[in-house]
């Protein structure tokens, strides 16, 4: 059973990959959710975390509201692509829930504290200032996770918000650079392999076909979500990006990956937030991180809609 903390900023595609978690309760075990100003402001990340807890009758599991803007930068969001609420699309109530008292990155630090060492992995789904922070003021929980498994990046497929940059790592880039050099064990998920996860229709029609609530709301979010990527890439589905986070932790033998280093580019404005990865291993910088270049789309769809049946 893997301790896993979720940090994110749902997010059409974050909720999807909560949702998987929370139907894998033999082999996930979610602590809590942490939730980061990205897609949408603070407010509404933290709202949303609340209302997928309740839509999977969850709500044991404690929320917190963690940082509500980057290190040093302006926050830069994508209503234009998750609308006002972030979650759009399904009907889902507000919350009765309450957000836990406290920071979330103190949660963060107490948890990866309180249990064994190497036994808690943190899934980062936005941008990673929480996760900077909680290195920053603790240190010692870099070496004592057991892993950071990521949405971010990309390096053969560039960029998603700028010709060179995907979204989560340029909105903050300066925390990205922290985690990236920190030391903890980090696999990342770039759109290198997430660009090959296309929510086709009938990849969509397989959540309505459950015929439960979850998948009801995972039916509309995926359909209000793509409008945007479906315009913009012209593809037979938009990317479907942070549940691969989740299908990750479940099956990993679904992807292909290779251990390189990454880093962050933080100065020059025109590449801002691009992950420069030494894929060919051309320079002698010590590898870092695990790039997961691809992965098995039909298996990884199957595999979500068949974790998003046990809701619910
Ligand atoms: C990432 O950016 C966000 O819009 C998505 O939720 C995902 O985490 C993709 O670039
Ligand atoms: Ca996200």
């Amino acid at each position: 059973m893997r301790k896993v903390i979720f940090d994110t900023d749902p997010g059409q595609d974050d909720a999807v990959a909560i949702l998987a978690a929370l139907g894998s309760p033999g082999e996930i075990d979610v602590l809590g959710i942490v939730a980061v100003a990205g897609n949408i402001p603070l407010h509404h990340t933290a709202n949303n975390a609340l209302r997928l807890v309740e839509l999977a009758d969850r709500d044991d599991i404690p929320v917190f509201a963690g940082a509500d803007r980057p290190f040093t930068r302006r926050l830069v969001t994508a209503e234009h692509v998750h609308g006002a609420t972030g979650l759009d699309g399904p009907d889902l109530p507000q919350p009765s829930a309450r957000l836990r008292e406290g920071h979330g990155v103190d949660f963060i630090i107490d948890t990866v504290r309180r249990n064994p060492e190497k036994s808690v992995t943190i899934a980062a789904l936005g941008p990673l200032t929480n996760v900077a922070l909680a290195i920053l003021k603790a240190p010692d929980i870099a070496e004592r996770l057991e892993a950071i498994v990521m949405m971010g990046g990309a390096y053969f497929e560039v960029g998603n918000i700028t010709p060179a940059a995907e979204f989560n790592i340029y909105v903050d880039p300066e925390a990205a650079a922290v985690v990236f050099a920190s030391g903890a064990d980090i696999t990342m998920l770039p759109l290198d392999v997430t660009h090959g996860m296309r929510a086709t229709p009938s990849r969509i029609d397989a959540f309505r076909r459950i015929g439960n609530k979850a998948g009801a709301a995972v039916t509309a979010m995926l359909t209000f979500s793509e409008t945007y990527d479906l315009q913009k890439f012209g593809w037979d589905g938009a990317p479907l990006h942070d549940p691969c986070v989740t299908a990750f932790l479940l099956r990993p033998d679904l992807f292909e990956s290779r251990h390189i280093n990454v880093e962050i580019e933080t100065a020059s404005a025109l590449t801002r937030g691009m992950t420069v990865a030494d894929y060919w291993g051309v320079t002698d910088r010590a590898k870092n991180a695990v790039f997961v270049r691809s992965g098995d789309a039909d298996a990884v769809f199957a595999l979500l809609a068949e974790r998003v049946a046990r809701l619910p």
